[in-house]
């Protein structure tokens, strides 16, 4: 059971599962991501109860665009959707709507809804909901390296003052902490190009569980498991005044 006190700050989520969900159940792959949005719903409800200050949910990668064409523009439709139907909730819930990713690979009237809920939450508090669309964690890297070397060509930066807080400035995540706990749903042990730079000192907690059968108790579930945890940062243990799992200062 989680208590207050050493929360992760920033929850990252590989949702996983959702075609496998539906297929044991003889039902449509589409059926798993239509239950997967009421999980979404529950667990951002299950963030904002603890406390949590961003939830980041991996949604769609570009790799995904490889995907059927039925299955990509069911879940187009489904984003379009949720993002008429439960932006104006999460408005209301004070929770700041964000999206990291390329906005301009979606059709134009998703990116437009998106564009739009970004603006229209951008001073909530509460919690930052980010869905990762279109996204993929080397095509964000060797961007933020592009965008370096122009800088670096037009005399603005030089090359030695580059360091990993200058590079981290460029990438999606540029406003956010990295994650502290990364789940990944569907007993896969894998990172699939999610935030690889960003989750470096993230601890992991993977859950056998699909994701449309991921629920509230599962979150608390795996946040309690980051309070137990020890985090070191590539330091050595920490000393009594040191809370376990505080990130070390100007580190
Ligand atoms: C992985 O399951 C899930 C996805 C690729 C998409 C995640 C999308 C949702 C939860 C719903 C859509 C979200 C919004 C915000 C509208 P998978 O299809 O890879 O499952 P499998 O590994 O069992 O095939």
């Amino acid at each position: 059971m989680a208590h207050l006190s050493n929360l992760p700050e920033h929850v990252a989520i590989i949702m996983d599962g959702n075609g496998r969900w539906a297929q044991e159940r003889n039902l449509p792959r589409v059926e798993g991501h239509r239950k997967g949005v009421e999980v979404i719903r529950e667990v951002i409800r299950a963030a904002t109860e603890l406390g949590v200050k961003y939830l980041t949910l991996y949604a769609f990668s570009k790799e995904n665009w490889s995907r059927p064409k039925l299955e990509v523009s069911f879940l187009m439709t489904l984003l379009s959707h949720y993002l008429d139907s439960e932006v104006k909730e999460l408005h209301e819930n004070q929770i700041r709507f964000n999206v990291i990713g390329c906005i301009d690979d979606l059709p134009g009237d998703v990116a437009g809804k998106i564009k739009r809920n970004m603006e229209k939450t951008k001073n909530n508090q509460k919690l930052v909901l980010t869905l990762a669309l279109s996204y993929s964690s080397r095509f964000e890297i060797i961007e933020a390296v592009k965008k370096l070397c122009r800088r670096v060509r037009a005399g603005t930066l030089s090359e030695n003052d580059i360091t990993e807080t200058v590079f981290s400035k460029e990438l999606f995540t540029a406003d956010m902490p990295d994650p502290d706990l990364l789940i990944r749903t569907s007993g896969e042990y894998r990172l699939s190009n999610f935030l690889l730079w960003q989750i470096s000192y993230s601890e992991l907690y993977v859950s056998e569980k699909y994701w449309p059968d991921f629920n509230k108790a599962d979150f608390v579930q795996a946040v309690g498991e980051y309070q137990k945890r020890e985090r070191r940062f590539g330091g050595t243990a920490p000393t009594a005044q040191c809370r376990s799992n505080e990130r070390p200062t100007g580190a």
